[in-house]
């Protein structure tokens, strides 16, 4: 329903667009009168079109503000188990006992995968990224679901979700053991989310009773809490749009690991720990803060779209990692250099100029390898962790009536008449 209008004045004819507000967030303006004035909108980057309504996740970016389902990114951290907030993105509310009991035991009985899906491991290279493996195998989930394509019955879409996320956790640590040449280990019930995903990725079958520490899951699973959802970012967008086309829902999920593997995106947490490599020592920082003023490089971790004051993920993230390595006593020479590149970014006119503050990917990187993560598995577990936004997401949008995404242009291309130049001699 419009709250107000807007007026398009265009070749002499006025159109009215109707104004919507949300609950929060800037209002919206309706651009569809566009069509009959015969004009498009031009927006490079989506800085701000709006192409869906959402109930699931809000940001505000001046704020340092992000909801889902209404409630606080840091109190849903703190006070919320990685699956309840899961089952809130799916169903709009946190679960109550009954409801969590339920949710949990059927996450739980789902996170075995078909055993010819192992098959598909052996066609990579052993030296795969692991990214690269989950784009291949999650995708090839497609294949063993493929009656789940009726994306009109609400049970076929309850099923998907539950599997996707049991099933997510098992496919990542078999792309960890892949290519580190171990055995795949299979999911044991009497873990809890994260507890499964860390024995899955570090145990082997010679671990007959391998303990997994306390304080590393809890760690584990509020890093899966800050990466469950973000709105309608890249991947979440692919995601949205594939699906929109009626696809396969596994592919969709496909499809949006593939966005998230950029550098620009989720494929930052593991882009930070390259920088960090590549700058070596403390000595070295402000010569490569230099190389970042010019241009020359991007100081991966830091910046983000939305967040122009701070990323309340890091906030939490940052609090997490120095309860972690507090716990574990754990120091690197590498911590110590991240630590000298957030003081001098947060105090230089060139980041403060441009609001670039740390986001969830420049700590995430540091605790993911503080908790003995491989650099490489980083952008796996930020997919792992997404995989009930983009499932909420698909869901929200199947759940209603919608169009196919398609886009507008601006034309810039050559304009011809005839084909000479192929007559011509
Ligand atoms: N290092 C140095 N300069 C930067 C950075 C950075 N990380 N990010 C932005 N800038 C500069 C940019 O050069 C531009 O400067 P100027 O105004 O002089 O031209 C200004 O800041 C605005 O940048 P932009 O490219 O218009 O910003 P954007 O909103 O299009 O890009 C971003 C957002 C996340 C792609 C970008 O900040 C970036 O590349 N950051 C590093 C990668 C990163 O950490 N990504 C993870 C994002 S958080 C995880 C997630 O949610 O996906």
């Amino acid at each position: 329903m419009a709250n107000d209008t807007a007026y398009l004045k265009v070749d002499g004819q006025e159109y009215e667009l109707p104004i919507h507000k949300g609950t929060l967030g800037n209002p919206v303006i309706d651009v569809s009168a566009f069509q009959k004035a015969g004009y498009w909108t031009y927006d490079p980057g989506f800085k701000v079109t709006a192409p869906v309504e959402s109930k699931i996740t809000y940001i505000n970016g001046e704020k340092g503000e992000l909801l889902h389902r209404g409630y606080p990114i840091d109190q849903l951290a703190d006070n919320a188990e990685y699956l309840e907030v899961c089952y809130a993105l799916l169903h709009g509310d946190l679960p109550n006992a009954e409801q969590k009991a339920d949710f949990y035991d059927k996450v739980l009985s789902h996170t075995g995968v078909h055993e010819q899906l192992r098959k598909f491991f052996e066609g990579f290279r052993r030296d795969a990224h692991p990214m690269a493996v989950m784009v291949g195998v999650v995708g090839a989930l497609s294949a063993f679901y493929h009656d789940h394509l009726d994306v009109t019955d609400p049970k076929q879409r309850d099923i998907t979700a539950i599997r996707l996320i049991a099933k997510i956790p098992t496919i990542a640590a078999m792309s960890y053991k892949y290519t580190k040449g171990e055995p795949f280990m299979y999911p044991r019930n009497d873990f809890n989310y994260a507890e499964n995903f860390l024995y899955m990725m570090f145990a082997t079958p010679a671990d007959v009773d391998y303990k997994v520490d306390p304080v590393i899951a809890r760690a584990m699973d509020k890093i899966f809490t800050l990466h469950a959802d973000h709105e309608q970012n890249a991947s979440t967008s692919t995601v949205r749009l594939t699906a929109s086309t009626g696809a396969n829902p596994y592919a969709c999920i496909a499809a949006g690991i593939v966005a998230l593997w950029g550098p620009s995106h989720g494929g930052a947490n593991e882009a930070v720990l390259t920088m960090l490599d590549e700058i070596g020592s403390v000595d070295n920082v402000e010569e490569y803060m230099e190389k970042v003023k010019r241009k020359e490089v991007r100081l991966m971790g830091f910046g983000h779209r939305v967040y122009k004051n701070f990323d309340p993920r890091a906030k939490v993230m940052k609090e997490t990692c120095d309860e972690v390595l507090g716990a574990l006593g754990i120091t690197d020479p590498k911590l110590e250099l991240a630590m000298k590149l957030e003081k001098i970014a947060l105090e230089d006119p060139y980041f403060v100029e441009r609001n670039l503050y740390p986001n969830v990917d420049f700590y995430s990187g540091i605790i993911l390898k503080a908790i003995g993560i491989p650099t490489s598995m980083f952008t796996v577990i930020f997919a792992l962790a997404r995989t009930a936004g983009w499932i909420s997401h698909l869901l929200e949008m199947h759940s209603a009536p919608f169009n196919i995404g398609r886009p507008r242009q601006l034309y810039t291309g050559e304009v011809r008449s005839c084909i000479h130049k192929l007559k011509s001699p």
